[in-house]
């Protein structure tokens, strides 16, 4: 059973309160979107859920499976199973590529009852299956952590973690932006890999509908307006928004 849920969340950078109160329950499987205008608080929703130290929650809550996840640091919060790609991935010199999938694997595989590799090559020929999914091909395993990748490859990059470890609570910052065509295609298709072959919940954070029609499974559409969810429909909100844009959106 997984159960995301986020309760009246308000949180501050600095003394500044960017979210205002946001409500949303993902559970086993659901596949929500959210959109919503530039600085409307997609990101900072994103990252508080992670628990990044720059963004203080005031009010409100965070559960995983019933119980609160405030008090957790960030890796403690990817052991219960939260992902986040990011809007903009960085860059980490010094990092091999294969050596940090490596590492995170197995630190989330002691906690997450995950199949265990004991040799390299049983970790690379698991790897191996997922870069087919991304559309990446073996080269971008010896390079440095997102060193040097495009845009598009940084995006594409985030999802190969996302596959390669497995969570249960998939949160996606704008996966689509800066891709070409394909690699809309790809991402969405990783995206669909992971629901149909885990019980993960999803959160994709997108500008566009063309990432969602490419998903097999679309639960919500949620809008984020002013650090709120102003409205929530299914996946015709998406087809809306695309053609009216947000003015018509009363908040
Ligand atoms: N360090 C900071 N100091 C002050 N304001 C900040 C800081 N970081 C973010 N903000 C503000 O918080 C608001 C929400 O930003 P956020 O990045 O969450 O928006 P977003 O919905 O993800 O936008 P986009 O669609 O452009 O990615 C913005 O008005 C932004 O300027
Ligand atoms: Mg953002």
């Amino acid at each position: 059973m997984n159960r995301l849920e986020i309760v009246d969340l308000h949180a501050n950078i600095d003394d500044k309160e960017i979210l205002k109160g946001v409500t949303l329950k993902a559970e086993n499987n659901e596949v929500h979107a959210i959109m919503g205008p530039n600085g409307s608080g997609k990101s900072t929703l994103a990252y508080t859920l992670l628990g990044h130290p720059k963004y203080t929650i005031t009010k409100g809550d965070i559960k995983v499976d019933g119980e609160s996840i405030l008090e957790l640091s960030t890796d403690a919060r990817a052991k219960k199973g939260l992902f986040l790609g990011f809007q903009y991935p960085v860059e980490v010199s010094g990092v091999g590529y294969t050596s940090f999938l490596r590492n995170a694997y197995n630190t989330l595989s002691k906690t997450n009852n995950m199949e265990v590799f004991i040799t390299v090559k049983e970790f690379h020929d698991y790897i191996k299956k997922n870069l087919d999914i991304v559309g990446f091909d073996q080269s971008f395993l010896t390079r440095y952590l997102n060193e040097g990748f495009s845009g598009g490859e940084k995006k594409r990059s985030e999802v190969l973690q996302m596959l390669v470890l497995k969570p249960r609570f998939i949160i996606l910052d704008e996966p689509d932006s800066g891709l070409d065509i394909d690699g809309v295609k790809s991402v969405a298709n990783a995206i669909n890999y992971a629901i149909e072959n885990s019980d993960a919940s999803v959160i994709v954070i997108t500008h566009y509908a063309r990432i969602l029609r490419y998903l097999n499974r679309l639960d919500f559409v949620h809008i984020m307006a002013k650090g709120r969810i102003v409205k929530s429909g299914g996946k015709e909100l998406a087809e809306i928004l695309e053609e009216k844009g947000y003015s018509w959106i009363e908040e």
